[in-house]
């Protein structure tokens, strides 16, 4: 009998918290009146790549942490009654399906307000509330995943073999490490690492490792309680790093190498980066946008 078949079952991860209320300000002017999570990459928004990626890891209930001027959010994944009218009588079926696809009736979508942008561990607490004493995933839009299995699927399935927190990273330039949560730890294999330690943003003098937080991850509901006792941390924001720098105290947290590619969209060359790349692999606009890359004058 294997040391994890001896562990208590744990419960599935069926609640996802989407943090949605920061500022963008690196995407400005784009994001001075729209969300960053509304870009579209190729046909799709930042966020519904991220919900359907919630979705096929088994998640049904969507919680989103909005503020303001992110109404297009709540609309997108609401019903457009007047539009699928239109589509029903014009007998444009495949549109239809298309729209009415963005929210499968067997998926909840709440939504919570974050009245002042205070930190994605202040956003992430906002929905403690809904989450309740259960695992929970939490996804950042704007790191866009391309996984197959889709990441957080991945994530899920190392969760219910470790029961334990799970954080997805990636190995980072060290010039990079200031724009990223940075974990160490002991490797428990060639994909899991028992975090000992997490920082965030650090320089790359002071940085315990090169190995840098993805948004994607699944914790328990103990880190509510370590985000609420944190102090401000870098940027005078309350960090979710930090409380999962306290989480580390009482339980145990890994760190997961994902398989696939991110794509940070939250800055402009990693937007520009995914839609060159998904729309060449896309399988209508692909072979024509091939032919049109080739052609200019590089
Ligand atoms: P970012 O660090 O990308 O911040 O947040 P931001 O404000 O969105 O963008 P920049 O850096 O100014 O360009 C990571 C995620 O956490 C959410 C953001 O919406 C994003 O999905 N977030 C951040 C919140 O929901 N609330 C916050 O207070 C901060």
């Amino acid at each position: 009998m294997s040391a994890t078949s001896l562990r208590p079952p744990t419960m599935p991860v069926k609640k996802a918290i989407f943090p949605v209320a920061g500022l963008g300000t690196r995407f400005l002017p784009a994001t001075k009146a729209q969300p960053k999570e509304m870009l579209p990459v190729v046909d799709k928004p930042l966020i519904q790549y991220a919900v359907e990626e919630a979705y096929a890891a088994g998640v049904r209930e969507m919680i989103f942490v909005t503020g303001r001027h992110k109404r297009p959010i709540e609309d997108h994944f609401d019903m457009t009654f007047e539009l699928e009218v239109a589509l029903e009588q014009a007998g444009k079926q495949e549109l239809l399906d298309i729209v009415r696809g963005v929210k499968p009736d067997d998926m909840e979508c709440i939504y919570v307000r974050q009245a002042q942008a205070l930190g994605l561990g202040h956003a992430v607490l906002c929905g403690q509330r809904l989450v309740g004493n259960e695992p929970f995933a939490i996804l950042l839009a704007d790191d866009l995943m391309v996984g197959n299995p889709p990441v957080l699927k991945q994530m899920v399935d190392q969760f219910a073999e470790w029961r334990a927190s799970i954080i997805a990273v990636q190995e980072v330039p060290p010039e990079h490490t200031r724009r990223y949560g940075i974990v160490a730890g002991h490797p428990v294999n060639d994909r899991m690492l028992d975090i000992q330690r997490i920082v965030e943003k650090p320089a790359p003098e002071v940085a315990p490792s090169r190995l840098g937080v993805a948004g994607r991850y699944i914790l328990t509901p103990g880190v509510f309680h370590e985000i609420a006792n944190q102090p401000r941390g870098v940027g005078g924001e309350i960090q979710l790093t930090d409380g999962i720098a306290s989480l580390l105290r009482r339980e145990k947290v890994f760190a997961y190498r994902y398989e696939g590619r991110r794509y940070d969209c939250g800055s402009k060359e990693g937007f520009l980066e995914a839609n060159v790349e998904l729309a060449l692999q896309h399988p209508a606009l692909g072979p024509g946008f091939r032919d049109w890359i080739k052609s200019l004058p590089l």
